[in-house]
């Protein structure tokens, strides 16, 4: 009897902890993945920077909770856009991808806060496929795709990164040195971020 009632609390447990998030990663860091889904997706010209006095800025945490509730997507506007079967945002080809939208309810359900340095930086990761992609389709394709790619950039296959690699522009404008435009555009890599890119160039640009 005893069992049996511990087996029944224990299902219980389970299914109020599996229901309260429908993602299987609940631990969203907010420098690490949302805040590059907003700088990539939101903040080109004439849309969410500080630059665009019309419109709110979604390029800081400040200006990203002042259309968030904590706790309450339904009641935060920053989800509401982006959710549902007809988006209103982002405007223009690029929508977000269903992982995307997730990562974003789930963070706005967990209080919203404002975590970074979740991670421990793994400085043996700088291979291609296992980091530089990744981190370039989080902080960059969505500047850096299609026909309005950034300064004609395409960073969404390797051989539209190369070009920035051979001409040093990939590493200058990440590591905001004098001469390269400052990248990603209204926001800064971590460091770790930008290690990673250093010893990927230096390695020669592997397609690892
Ligand atoms: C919000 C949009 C946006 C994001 C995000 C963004 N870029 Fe850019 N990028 C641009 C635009 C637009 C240009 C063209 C130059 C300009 O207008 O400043 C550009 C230019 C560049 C250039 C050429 C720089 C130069 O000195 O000529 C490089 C290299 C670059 N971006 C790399 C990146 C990388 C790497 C990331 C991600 C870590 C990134 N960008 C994220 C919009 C963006």
């Amino acid at each position: 009897m005893k069992i049996y009632i511990l087996a029944v609390i224990f299902f219980i447990g389970l299914t109020f902890t599996t229901c309260s998030y429908d993602l299987s990663t609940p631990d969203v860091c907010f420098q690490e993945d949302i805040l590059p889904i907003f700088i990539s997706n939101c903040t080109m010209a004439n849309c969410h920077n500080s630059s665009n006095g019309e419109a709110f800025d979604l390029t800081t945490y400040d200006g990203i909770m002042e259309k968030v509730t904590p706790k309450h997507p339904q009641l935060s506007e920053v989800y509401t856009a982006i959710a549902g079967k007809n988006p209103s945002m982002p405007q223009g080809q690029n929508k977000l991808t269903a992982l995307q939208v997730n990562y974003i309810k789930v963070w706005i359900r967990m209080g919203a806060k404002n975590t970074s340095n979740c991670s421990i930086c793994d400085t043996t990761n700088f291979s291609y496929s296992g980091k530089i992609q990744p981190l370039l389709a989080n902080w960059c394709v969505g500047c850096h795709s299609g026909a309005a790619a950034g300064g004609g950039y395409d960073f969404s296959t390797y051989n539209g990164v190369l070009p920035a690699v051979l001409n040093t522009k990939l590493l200058g404008s990440v590591q905001h040195s004098i001469g390269y435009k400052p990248m990603p555009k209204n926001s800064e890599l971590s460091t770790c971020d930008i290690n990673a890119i250093e010893k990927w160039v230096n390695a020669g640009a592997p397609n690892n």
